[in-house]
């Protein structure tokens, strides 16, 4: 098996991480393999804001809490009863994408960088997980206030994040796939 399938079948979400920071030479190739993902038209509607300051993940996973405590669904209001609740399970990092409000396929394209970046920091020995959760707070109006603190461009909107780290967690089975999901027309 050559590496790159290596990397692509081995690769899992990782949700629990050593504080050690990810060293910056790293964070660079990740960011690069982000930004030479395919995207429509070669328009690359994206945008990286890279977090390390822990504090940040902190307050965003705190103003993700306070959403949840309020959620008429009794399970997510337990699950948010945690008082460690975090969204990006304390990774030292995270890496948001944002796309361009405009953009026909953002979402295609942005989800391409994130995958790219997973299986680059895989390749470097990290752990990484794919989140959709971490943006219940800033996408409420009231919420605003975080995407101007992440200095999210005008016009972008944060669709995914992925957070970053040296892996400290016991891998068991792999998460299972779904069989017959494909049909060959030969
Ligand atoms: C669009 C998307 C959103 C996701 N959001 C979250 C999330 O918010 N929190 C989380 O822990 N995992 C999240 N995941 C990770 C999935 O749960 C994970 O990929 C799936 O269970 C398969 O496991 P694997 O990545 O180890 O193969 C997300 C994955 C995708 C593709």
């Amino acid at each position: 098996m050559n590496e790159t399938i290596k990397s692509i079948l081995g690769r899992r979400s990782i949700r629990s991480y050593e504080t050690a920071p990810v060293e910056k030479e790293k964070i660079e190739t990740i960011l690069e393999c982000g930004r030479f993902s395919p995207s429509a038209m070669n328009r690359q509607p994206w945008h990286f804001t890279v977090i390390t300051d822990r504090k940040v993940l902190d307050k965003i996973s705190a103003a993700n809490r306070q959403v949840l405590l309020q959620s008429g669904d009794e399970q997510v209001r337990e699950r948010a009863k945690d008082p460690d609740y975090d969204n990006f399970r304390g990774a030292p990092m995270a890496i948001v994408v944002s796309g361009h409000r405009e953009a026909k396929f953002a979402a295609a394209d942005c989800a391409n960088a994130i995958q790219n970046m997973a299986l680059a920091a895989y390749s470097l020995g990290l752990g990484s997980c794919y989140l959709a959760s971490f943006k219940i707070a800033m996408e409420k109006p009231e919420g605003a206030y975080l995407l101007k603190e992440l200095r999210i461009p005008e016009g972008f909107e944060p669709l995914y994040a992925l957070s970053l780290g040296h892996g400290n967690e016991t891998l068991g089975e792999r998460a299972p796939r779904r069989e017959n999901t494909v049909t060959y027309i030969e």
